[in-house]
C-alpha cells in the first residue's frame, strides 16, 4: 500500500470531519431521512464512517470510496465491526472510475474528501470536484466537506512516486472554485480556514514551514438543468 505520510502519523485517530463547523447539521440530516447517503472519498480505514455511526448514523447510509482495499480491511480489524457495518465499501479510483458512484447520483446529501484532494493535480481536482457536485442532492443542501495540504504559495510540486500535485493557498483554492462554478453551471457558498502548524505539532517532521492544512466546506446551492460533464479520462 502507499506510505501515506499522514498515515504513518496516525492521521487517522484525529476524526476530522467532526470538527467540520457544520458537521452537527450533517448528521441530523442523515439521521431525518433514510433516503439520504453520504460518502467518504478516500476514506483509508473509515475512521470518519465510524463517528459517524457513534453519532447515530445508520451505517447502512454511509458509502465508502477508498483506492485501495488494504485499508478497508485493515478498518474492519480495527473496528472489529465485519458483519455488523453496513456501509458499502467501493475499491474504486474517484478520478477515473466516477461511474461505480452513478446509482447514488441526486442522493447523498454529504461528501467527506479527508486530506485527499491535494494528491490530484489541477486539471484533476476540478474533474473529481465536478464530478462530485453532480452526485449531491438537488435541493441546495448538499455539501462537501474536507481537509487538504496546502502551501502559502499555491504551487504544484511532485508528490508520491513523483506524481506532480498542486499544493493550494486560500487564493489558488477560490480561484478554482470559480472555474469549477463556470465550467459545471453551479453555484456555490464557501468556507475555508487556513492553520498553519509549528514543529512540534503533528506533520511538523515533515510538513515545511510554508505548508499548511486548509479546512472547507463547499454548498452546492442550485442545479443548473445541465450540469456540464467533466471528463472522466485525462
Ligand atoms: C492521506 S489519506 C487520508 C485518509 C482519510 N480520508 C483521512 O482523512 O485520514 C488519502 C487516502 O485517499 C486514498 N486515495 C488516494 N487517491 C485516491 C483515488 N484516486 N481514489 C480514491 N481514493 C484515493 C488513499 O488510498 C488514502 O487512503
Amino acid at each position: 500500500m502507499n506510505p501515506f505520510p499522514c498515515v504513518g502519523e496516525f492521521g487517522f485517530l484525529e476524526l476530522n470531519l467532526s470538527r467540520s463547523p457544520s458537521y452537527a447539521k450533517a448528521v441530523a440530516r442523515l439521521k431525518s431521512d433514510s433516503s439520504l447517503l453520504h460518502l467518504d472519498v478516500g476514506c483509508c480505514v473509515g475512521q470518519d464512517i465510524r463517528r459517524l455511526v457513534v453519532d447515530g448514523v445508520p451505517s447502512s447510509q454511509i458509502i465508502g470510496l477508498e483506492l485501495e482495499q488494504g485499508f478497508i480491511d485493515i478498518g474492519y480489524s480495527l473496528f472489529k465491526d465485519r458483519g455488523r457495518l453496513e456501509t458499502k465499501f467501493l475499491c474504486a479510483d474517484i478520478l477515473n472510475d466516477i461511474h461505480t458512484l452513478s446509482e447514488f447520483k441526486g442522493k447523498v446529501t454529504s461528501i467527506h474528501l479527508g486530506h485527499v484532494i491535494h494528491v490530484f493535480n489541477r486539471k484533476e481536482q476540478k474533474i473529481v470536484l465536478g464530478n462530485l457536485l453532480g452526485l449531491l442532492v438537488n435541493d441546495g443542501t448538499g455539501m462537501l466537506f474536507g481537509s487538504l495540504v496546502g502551501h502559502d504559495d499555491g504551487l504544484t510540486q511532485p508528490a508520491m512516486k513523483g506524481k506532480m500535485t498542486l499544493l493550494h493557498n486560500l487564493q489558488t483554492w477560490k480561484r478554482m472554485w470559480k472555474e469549477v462554478e463556470e465550467e459545471t453551471g453551479c453555484k456555490v457558498k464557501m468556507w475555508e480556514e487556513a492553520k498553519h502548524l509549528s514543529a512540534e505539532e503533528r506533520y511538523g517532521s515533515w510538513l515545511p514551514k510554508k505548508r499548511m492544512m486548509i479546512a472547507f466546506e463547499v454548498t452546492k446551492l442550485n442545479t443548473p438543468k445541465r450540469l456540464a460533464i467533466i471528463r472522466a479520462k485525462l
